[in-house]
């Protein structure tokens, strides 16, 4: 690393070009030592840490160097303390617990007493990044302080993507903030989560002589079981053919993971630059590993300074020519921590409030658990010939089909559904005439920037092609679904320029593609593989179908996830639902009895479990 020092300063100042291009870090940080401190600080742990991390946060943009040392600190801090080994589990949990807390209070405060803190809350208050989206790793972190076993591939990348993806995410969005996007089509993001699981499984592979002298194998049972006796030896410290065998077949692994050269198509050069460094540096760490073999037990490799240098001193040529060319969007004054995009995460705690009561204090009817269908989806029918039967154009039936899905989502917190999905455009919508259709992009715009579910215990989500959707609104989708991801209240889908089977089609290529790629095994593909390709993996099948409208059709809507949904269909135009037709349909649906194809029961009151499918 010696190289790649020498080409940096050691204070926050950059190279005299980017100067003069480009704001500098010490004109960010303006006269603040605490400040300048603090990110010096992130910045030396950063380096001592992890000189790969390191030499990727130089090949961003002088101007973001910072804000990325800060997340990086951040994120070591927390597996710090649930490292310290001078404590117990539960000592350790309540550690990160405690600064979790902290940082909420922090960014309340907009600065911190602690140095790190003092950098994240700046930079997520300059940068307008939302940490609340990090709750759930920081979650993870806390609970890692127990020995985590994984029973399969799935269960092991579920606990990556929860831990790894939201920091990586952040630094997404910071390029983002600063206009050069690091932007992901949506068939891309397999690719990108499977990268980030590589980089986790090259990390694991590489500390595993210090992680199983800790007692800690961090691999799923499904691999180790893969090669009998492998953990055996690995946990007593034998490097035998099997264990050999086990590690070989986790570096392919790994290195089959982190290549992913479409991921990085249409990307602005210069955040593409970064993500393939690292992948080349991820590639040349697996190599180290390989190449030391039995010694992985007593320590963890690195890749020579030879071979670093030669994958960075390109990489820093092409980067600076890619920044030079960019102008970045630099914010402006810092702004104060209430207004810092979305609540932070105490703010979003403290901010949550139930939804507004119904106009005529109608409340919710008495549902038996085993009689409450846990995901409800709704074509939402009806809005032109609402505005027809008044002689009004069709978009006002649009507009006040607004009010109604705010209805639906008040009744559904209120009764306690865990998940409503709601149709709100198909890919079929697209044949309509163009004012229509703009009104509905409008109006679902104004609601997510400013509607009233906003500050509901909602996390919400998007279903549907980002293809043909104007760029402002595609990024107000996700930037509510990332302020909203760890909210535990209702799950909202809205399926917007949805189609069933395109999402069908979508979910077989990126299968095809992992085929392909030999991370699937084409002859054990099931049910449940399949449902992991598609968009929302983790979306239960739906209980109860309603259509309003008087029309009896599911129009291209939730093909995969509704094939044994109760239908129930009403006359009503969409408008003139409010939340007691949900409560009335969910009261429906609870006096049907299911059978998934088995003969009908005796007594109505025990319904069979439905078929197995992760949720
Ligand atoms: C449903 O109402 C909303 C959307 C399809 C966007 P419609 O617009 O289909 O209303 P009708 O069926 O023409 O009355
Ligand atoms: C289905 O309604 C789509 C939505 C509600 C968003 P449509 O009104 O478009 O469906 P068809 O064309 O009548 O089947
Ligand atoms: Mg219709």
């Amino acid at each position: 690393m010696r190289a790649l020092s020498q080409s940096t300063t050691e204070d926050l100042d950059v190279a005299p070009r980017a100067r003069r291009r480009q704001p500098t870090a010490r004109s960010l940080t303006g006269e603040d030592p605490a400040l300048r401190a603090a990110y010096r600080l992130c910045r030396r742990t950063t380096r001592r840490h992890d000189p790969a991390i390191h030499a990727l946060i130089q090949l961003m943009p002088a101007v973001l160097r910072p804000a990325g040392w800060a997340l990086w600190a951040a994120a070591n801090a927390l597996d710090d303390l649930a490292d310290q080994r001078d404590a117990g589990p539960a000592e350790r949990a309540a550690r990160v617990e405690a600064w979790t807390e902290a940082l909420q209070r922090d960014l309340a405060a907009g600065t911190s007493t602690d140095p790190v803190r003092h950098a994240l809350v700046d930079t997520a208050l300059r940068w307008r990044l939302d940490l609340s989206g990090l709750r759930g790793a920081m979650a993870g972190t806390r609970d890692d302080v127990r020995d985590r076993r994984f029973a399969d591939w799935a269960a092991w990348r579920a606990w990556c993507n929860e831990g790894i993806v939201p920091w990586v995410d952040q630094v997404r969005h910071l390029f983002e903030q600063a206009g050069a996007p690091m932007t992901l089509r949506l068939d891309q993001r397999d690719d990108y989560e499977r990268f980030v699981n590589g980089a986790q499984l090259t990390d694991i592979l590489t500390d595993l002589g210090p992680d199983l002298a800790q007692g800690l194998l961090l691999l799923p049972q499904e691999a180790l079981d893969a090669c009998p006796g492998a953990e055996d030896d690995l946990r007593q410290g034998r490097w035998s053919p099997a264990a050999a065998a086990l590690i070989g077949a986790m570096t392919d692994q790994a290195r089959r993971w982190v290549t992913r050269p479409a991921m990085t198509r249409g990307m602005h050069p210069g955040a593409a630059t970064v993500l393939n460094t690292s992948a080349r540096l991820l590639r040349a760490q697996l190599d180290a590993v390989e190449a030391t073999g039995p010694a992985l037990l007593e320590r963890a490799p690195h890749p020579s300074l030879v071979a670093r240098a030669r994958i960075l001193a390109p990489a820093r040529v092409r980067s600076r020519l890619a920044w030079s060319l960019t102008p970045l969007t630099v914010p402006g004054p810092r702004r104060p921590a209430v207004e810092a995009s979305g609540p932070s995460p105490a703010a979003g705690d403290t901010a949550l409030r139930p939804p507004p009561p119904h106009p005529d204090g109608a409340r919710p009817p008495r549902i038996a658990a085993d009689r409450m269908p846990s995901h409800v989806a709704i074509i939402m029918d009806g809005n032109g010939r609402w505005a027809e039967q008044r002689g009004l154009p069709r978009s006002e039936g649009h507009r006040a089909g607004g009010a109604a899905a705010h209805e639906m989502i008040y009744g559904a917190l209120e009764i306690g559904l865990r998940h409503l999905t709601l149709y709100a455009f198909s890919t079929e919508n697209w044949k309509r005439d163009t004012e229509e259709i703009a009104t509905i992009m409008e109006a679902i715009r104004r609601d997510l920037d400013e509607g009233p579910i906003r500050d509901l215990d909602v996390r919400q989500r998007w279903s549907g092609r980002p293809d043909k959707l104007p760029e402002e609104l595609v990024q107000a989708l996700v930037r509510e679904e990332r302020r909203t991801r760890a909210r535990t209240g209702l799950t909202l889908t809205v399926c917007f320029n949805y189609g069933g089977r395109d999402e069908i089609t979508r979910a077989a290529a990126a299968l095809a593609q992992a085929a392909r790629a030999g991370d699937v095994a084409p002859h054990l593909i099931g049910e449940d593989d399949f449902a992991r390709y598609l968009p929302h993996p983790d979306m239960p099948d739906v209980d109860l179908l309603w259509r309003t409208g008087d029309e009896r059709r599911t129009s291209n809507f939730l093909p995969w996830q509704a094939t044994y949904a109760e239908l129930y269909f009403t006359s009503d135009y969409w408008p003139d639902v409010d939340r007691r037709d949900l409560w009335r349909a969910i009261t429906e649906y609870g006096r049907r009895q299911r059978r998934y194809g088995a003969a009908p029961l005796t007594s109505p009151q025990e319904p069979p479990s439905a078929p197995s499918r992760p949720v």
